[in-house]
């Protein structure tokens, strides 16, 4: 069963937003939106959205899903203006309430805010099988970056969320609250286990200079050229490489805006008195 995907760059944050649909006219999921922030403005765009809206609308497909990989810390997610606009439910991987948990401390948020993933329409399991049209697909769990991350196996194609970048580029990050090397190791080498021509599609590329964006690649080429964890690489090996890594890294640019409103399904903060959403900033907290 080889599904339809076609890709949106969002060449801001490396970010590559999928529809996976059955076939013109039919029905389709959309994995992991990008709604535009500026952050110097604090103002929001759809421009990245109204391109997967379009192309939606153009092949005349039902949207029954949108998918979140995990809670993005580099990008705002688009769901909430996408299922009014589209239909759908919104879900992602049970494990987020574990991450609410951790920045509903993290942003002291209002009492009512709460922990247990209500703010989704529906909580995947690992292992969970739902339909997209005629496409049978599986919810994988895969944790590492985030406790809560997903890829999702829909006939031959994986979307692969934060775990493997193109080969070249490498592997997600494992440094932010509730992240694991150890974790990410297995989840890798579980996708990894795939058959050969599995079709993998990332969630971010960071081209090296000099190469186009890309964001497909097979299981087999992982497994050959993967720059951290092609076969070979034990697990060891990778969390002593991952963990200095990370030590070097910089925190996203968005990744403040985007906890705030990933871990509320896309929603912006309840308004204040004046009508107006406010996005906090915790002072010497990460
Ligand atoms: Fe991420």
């Amino acid at each position: 069963m080889k599904p339809n995907v076609q890709a949106f760059f969002d060449p801001v944050t490396g970010t590559v937003s999928y529809v996976v649909f059955d076939r013109p006219g039919g029905h389709a999921a959309v994995v992991d939106s990008v709604l535009d922030y500026d952050p110097k403005s604090g103002r929001t765009r759809t421009t990245s959205a109204d391109r997967v809206i379009g192309f939606v609308r153009a092949q005349g497909l039902t949207v029954q899903w949108i998918l979140e990989t995990h809670a993005h810390a580099d990008h705002l997610s688009a769901a909430p203006y996408l299922r009014r606009e589209l239909g759908g439910r919104i879900a992602i991987g049970a494990a987020i309430t574990r991450v609410q948990d951790v920045f509903k401390r993290i942003f002291n948020l209002e009492p009512e805010f709460r922990a247990d993933g209500a703010q989704f329409d529906h909580l995947l399991h690992d292992g969970e099988a739902f339909r997209i049209g005629e496409l049978q697909a599986t919810a994988m769990s895969v944790p590492g970056h985030t406790p809560a991350c997903m890829a999702y196996q829909v006939g031959d194609a994986v979307f692969v969320g934060d775990t493997l970048f193109m080969p070249d580029v490498g592997t997600a990050r494992c440094d932010f609250p509730g992240g694991d090397a150890h974790a990410l190791y297995r989840s890798v080498r579980r996708l990894l286990s795939l058959p050969p021509a599995t079709r993998l599609f990332m969630c971010h590329d960071y081209p090296p200079e000099g190469r186009e964006p890309a964001w497909e690649c097979t299981v087999a080429d992982q497994r050959a050229r993967n720059i951290h964890i092609h076969d070979g690489v034990s697990e060891d090996a990778f969390v002593e490489m991952r963990t200095k890594r990370d030590a070097t890294l910089e925190m996203p640019t968005l990744i403040l805006p985007s906890v705030q409103v990933n871990i509320r399904a896309g929603e912006m903060p309840p308004p204040e008195a004046n009508g107006v959403s406010y996005l906090k900033i915790p002072v010497n907290a990460l």
